[in-house]
């Protein structure tokens, strides 16, 4: 065995780490968007319910299975069912899926370096125009930036658990708070802010239907992380004396006010720009918001804060994006590293040489899908649509394991590895929590109601997305 398991040095660390995970480009544009779309604090509220009455059960069992096994998911899987060949299926799945959504991520987030460097470097008229986005992801600049960033990464990964994530958290989580502060505060000042804030606020009952409530619980899942393997391996480097259900609310408390506040931070920028806009029309997708309508919000601050002004607002934005984009891909990333540590025994640093290795040419492979080479632009067919390599990855990975990862472990936990092993885990740490009604609440949604949801979302996917 490797040597003596590293741990999260304090409790604090453990939520900011954590936090850092869950706090994503999910929460700063696809949960806005997602408000947005879908008749803002109604979607809210439903977003609400599904985080505190759904995710956080999942995410408490996703840490006492880490806490109690001391393992990655492969690990975790394996020790807590004894052995069984059939639950190590899942145990794997929670080692492919960060693997693979990790990859299709990192694209994502250098496409945000990029933007943040055009940025700085005085662009930010460019960014704005119609055509810049295709034509920037197809300029060979992505693959340096994927270089630098993979390094940025790594370097933090390779410092450990206590000294290089939970650092990093450390520095970075409130240096992402304060800015995200600051934005907010700034674009409330400017006109017609109040209508944006009005329209995030005041609930539309009449847009919620079947598939708005499958949204906000797919957001909601992705939003804390769940489903990857990451909090069974940051449940693996927790403290026994850390409490489980305390921590996990502080980690979902703070991942839904950033999501909150971050539409704060949208819906004002577009009512500014244009207050007869109707939002509902905007684009559907959170790539669409970032790198196609936001440039020109924020370009047309220049009429009242000049052209720095407005490049300053801009650089602190995709700078925002990518502090969150960072700590989360520095979770995900560890769950592969954690699994080649516990099952391979592989030194940190061979183990992030690998899994660096192969992450950088699937990436590779994600970049050029969308034009630079026709075979991975052209990938598949599904239902009768052409998919990218980069499409394909995040349609099996994210739109579909995910949720079928979640509902393997309420099955797992309550099933197989049996209640009353996860309740001493949970009482572990928090006696308080012995006998409460909340330890009522997650024994009995976890063998119930819970994995019923996930088991439709995922049926309602794999009807959508593949036939
Ligand atoms: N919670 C993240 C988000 O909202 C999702 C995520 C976690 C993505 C870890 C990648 C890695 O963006």
């Amino acid at each position: 065995m490797t040597a003596v398991r590293e741990h999260f040095g304090s409790r604090l660390g453990f939520i900011l780490a954590a936090a850092g995970s869950a706090v994503g480009i999910g929460n700063l544009v696809a949960f806005p968007v997602a408000a947005t779309k879908s008749g803002g604090g109604a979607f809210l509220l439903v977003y609400a319910l599904f985080v505190f009455l759904i995710c956080l059960p999942v995410m408490m069992a996703e840490l006492a299975l880490g806490r109690r096994s001391d393992k990655d998911p492969v690990g975790a899987y394996r020790q807590l069912s004894n052995g069984s060949h059939l639950w190590r299926i899942p145990g794997w799945l929670a080692l492919i899926t960060p693997f693979m959504i990790a990859v299709f991520y990192l694209v994502v987030t250098v496409w945000v370096l990029g933007y943040l460097i055009e940025t700085v470097t005085g662009n930010l008229n460019l960014l704005a125009t119609q055509d810049f986005f295709i034509h920037f992801i197809n300029t060979p600049k992505v693959f340096i930036y994927l270089v630098v960033l993979m390094l940025i990464i790594n370097a933090i990964l390779a410092m450990g658990v206590k000294d290089g994530i939970e650092r990093a958290a450390k520095t970075l989580m409130p240096m992402l708070f304060v800015m995200l502060l600051g934005l907010v505060i700034f674009v409330l000042t400017l006109d017609n802010a109040i209508l944006g804030v009005k329209y995030y606020l005041v609930p539309d009952f009449s847009k919620i239907d079947g598939n708005v409530v499958s949204k906000a619980m797919a957001q909601a899942f992705f939003s804390l992380s769940l489903g990857m393997g990451i909090m069974i391996t940051y449940g693996s480097y927790m403290k026994k004396r850390d409490s489980i259900p305390g921590s996990s609310r502080a980690v979902a408390i703070t991942d839904t006010m950033v999501a909150f506040t971050a539409g704060l931070l949208i819906l004002p920028s577009i009512f500014h720009f244009n207050p007869q806009i109707d939002p509902s029309e905007l684009s559907e997708s959170s790539a669409g918001m970032i790198f196609l309508f936001l440039p020109k919000i924020f370009l047309a601050l220049q009429d009242s804060i000049g052209y720095a002004g407005a490049s300053a607002v801009a650089a602190i934005f995709f700078f925002l994006v990518l502090v969150a984009a960072i700590t989360s891909l520095v979770s995900i990333i560890e769950v592969p590293i954690a699994t080649l540590r516990d099952e391979r025994d592989m030194e940190r640093k061979t183990a992030i040489y690998w899994v660096a290795g192969v992450q950088f040419v699937l990436a590779i492979a994600c970049a050029v899908s969308f034009g630079m080479v026709n075979w991975f632009t052209e990938f598949v067919q599904l239902a009768g649509v052409n998919k990218s390599f980069f499409d394909l990855v995040e349609i099996i990975f994210y739109d579909t394991i995910l949720p079928l990862n979640g509902l393997l472990v309420c099955l797992f936990v309550i099933y197989k590895w049996k209640k009353a092993n996860f309740d001493k885990e949970l009482q572990e740490g928090d006696s308080a929590f012995a006998g409460s009604f909340s330890q009522k609440y997650v024994n009995f949604s976890l063998g119930t109601f819970i994995p019923l949801i996930l088991l439709l979302i995922f049926i309602n996917t794999v009807a959508l997305k593949f036939f």
